[in-house]
């Protein structure tokens, strides 16, 4: 595991688009697993502008997302078909056939996570997967509790999740129950992870990323056992750890 300390939400965006950046200008990426939520917001900002200042084509390029919520047209503005085409794909010259989500407003949902994985697979793998991380230590919607060995599958939101995610809701009885997500080995099974970290609510999950022992009742320890995961993190989210590491 590589961690890279960062002074805050600003310099943590920066580093992580740099990151994708360096490595879709060498053509190093053809599938780029990508997540939703505040945490990588910031980074799409800074890489859509660079994607364009450099003009660079990603006709080739495949983007996989991890998880989307049940019951909510790609329409719907709180939906993660919504928040990616509005923070990222709709700036970004990438085909929309390309981009591609669980969906979770269909008849037969079982099915649908079969044909994601499938998907998934039959793209080559993923070659980056970028993951925000959970107050509870969730990884995509893989609440505490889910198996290490878990595809991808329909599973209950926590009630922390559904808390924390209300703000996109007008009421936090809007908020789907439900999602669709990669699971858990599907993302292990990526060939390189970028997990991003900002703010003190995330201490206690990034201590026990790094610090901790490994836990289902934890699902980010799962990734101590990647082989190419780096953590880029601010002071805040890393004020629980008590070993060093670079800064930059
Ligand atoms: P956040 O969510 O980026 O909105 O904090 C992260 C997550 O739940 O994985």
């Amino acid at each position: 595991m590589k961690i890279i300390k960062v002074a805050n939400y600003e310099a943590m965006s920066i580093e992580g688009a740099d990151h994708i950046l360096t490595q879709l200008i060498k053509k190093r990426l053809n599938v780029l697993g990508l997540a939703t939520g505040g945490t990588p917001e910031g980074l799409y900002q800074i890489l859509r502008e660079k994607i364009n200042e450099k003009a660079l084509s990603l006709n080739y390029l495949h983007t996989v997302n991890l998880d989307e919520y049940i019951g909510l047209p790609a329409d719907s503005p709180a939906s993660y078909h919504y928040y990616m085409q509005d923070i990222f794909f709709k700036h970004i010259p990438i085909p929309k056939e390309n981009t591609h989500l669980p969906n979770g407003y269909v008849d037969d949902v079982v099915e649908e996570c079969t044909r994601y994985e499938e998907l998934i697979e039959s793209l080559g793998g993923v070659d980056l997967q970028l993951l925000g991380i959970g107050q509870n230590g969730h990884i995509g919607f893989n609440e505490p509790g889910s198996p290490f060995n878990g595809r991808t599958r329909i599973v209950d939101l926590a009630p922390s999740t559904i808390e924390a995610n209300a703000r996109y809701f007008s009421s936090k009885n809007d908020v789907p129950r439900q999602a669709i997500t990669m699971g858990i080995k599907t993302i292990m099974k990526s060939r390189q992870i970028l997990l991003l970290a900002s703010g003190k609510e995330k201490a206690e999950a990034v201590k026990a990323l790094i610090e901790g022992d490994q836990s289902e009742d934890i699902p980010a320890t799962a990734l101590q056992g990647h082989p190419h995961l780096t953590v880029i993190a601010d002071e805040a989210a890393l004020s629980g750890v008590t070993r060093t590491f670079s800064s930059v």
